[in-house]
């Protein structure tokens, strides 16, 4: 624990995610895990401060470009969680394959990760973020509501973690020394959205999606949409009151995210915040995979507004 002076000049106490951690009651490996993915992020947040942009010539499963740091990132967390010692399978983004750490250890966790969501956004100078989804056990074909626990890491001005591990959800910003330390906890949801932040071409939605967008517009909510899934998520967690959606598409039915590197996550992280997140029809933390670049439509935010979403698509789909 480290004192610092706070605002009023008393001295107000830090408190660290570790420490935090172990008052909350996790399981130590968990802890342990949770404390390397944060040891990881400091070295991707040195290289998105300092690092190279160039293209590293290679492409991920999707055919998108990779950035270097999209690869620096994706090793960074890579060789942290192998050497972890509580990591049984690991399966990334950023490649097609699941590593097998220590597949048959008990106890163990496994972990599914996008190393550096919104890359495109580096060089624009934009936030980008790291969002990883843990497992006990060493299967991660599982529906996302067998999570056990969920963060994400966003580099914008501040660095910020936000985890849950279903006893709410809690924000840690990183200080001058690199530690993460308690923003805030308990982080709760508003019913009703004032924000929204809407993904892929208007004139590519459905006439659900459609219907719903002219529904909020004329109810006076707010477009704020950065391009970025971590910060357009964090923006509608930290206000408590948004939605974020990246709908089916009439040329893409089921949308452009991907279930288990960055759907069942964020959707964990928002329902423990006392919102929703849907595929339009379902439950997100319901759906079963069937591969690892499953991708699926995804409404999430306050829960009045997924539900609202729901109906248009159910009346007009
Ligand atoms: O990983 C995909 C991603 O970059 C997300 O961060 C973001 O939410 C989305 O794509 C933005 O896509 P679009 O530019 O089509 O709205
Ligand atoms: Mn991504």
């Amino acid at each position: 624990m480290e004192a610092s002076v706070g605002e009023a000049g008393k001295t107000k106490f830090q408190i660290d995610l570790r420490r935090y951690l172990r008052e909350d009651g996790e399981d130590e490996g968990l802890i342990h895990l949770i404390c390397e993915i944060a040891e990881a992020s400091k070295y991707i947040v040195n290289s998105i401060r300092t690092g190279d942009l160039g293209v590293a010539g290679t492409s991920n499963l999707y055919g998108e470009q990779q950035l270097a740091l999209d690869v620096l990132s994706d090793r960074i967390l890579r060789k942290r969680l192998a050497k972890s010692g509580v990591v049984s399978n690991i399966v990334s983004e950023e490649t097609n394959d699941i590593i097998f750490v220590a597949p048959h250890r008990t106890g163990n966790y496994s972990v599914a990760y996008d190393p550096l969501d919104g890359s495109s956004l580096v060089d624009v100078n934009l936030a980008v973020g790291t969002i990883v989804s843990i497992y006990k056990g060493s299967d991660l074909m599982l529906p996302g509501k067998k999570q056990v626990a969920a963060l994400y890491i966003l580099y914008g001005p501040r660095t910020t973690l936000v985890y849950t591990t279903g006893k709410g959800v809690h924000e840690f910003g990183m200080n001058q020394l690199m530690e993460y330390t308690l923003l805030r906890r308990n982080i709760r949801m508003e019913s009703k959205a004032s924000i929204y932040a809407p993904g892929g071409l208007r004139s590519l939605y459905t006439p659900g999606t459609d219907k719903f967008v002219r529904q909020l517009e004329a109810d006076g909510v707010k477009l704020r949409y950065s391009g970025g899934l971590v910060p357009d998520i964090n923006q509608i967690l930290m206000k408590g009151k948004g939605i974020f959606f990246y709908p089916h598409l009439r040329n893409a039915s089921e949308g452009k995210l991907r279930l288990l590197f960055e759907l069942n996550p964020m959707a964990f992280l928002i329902e423990q915040a006392g919102g929703a997140a849907s595929n339009g029809r379902q439950r997100i933390l319901d759906m079963v995979p069937q591969k690892f670049d499953d991708r699926s439509p995804f409404f999430c935010g306050c829960h009045e507004d997924v539900e609202r979403a729901e109906a248009f698509i159910r009346e007009e789909e």
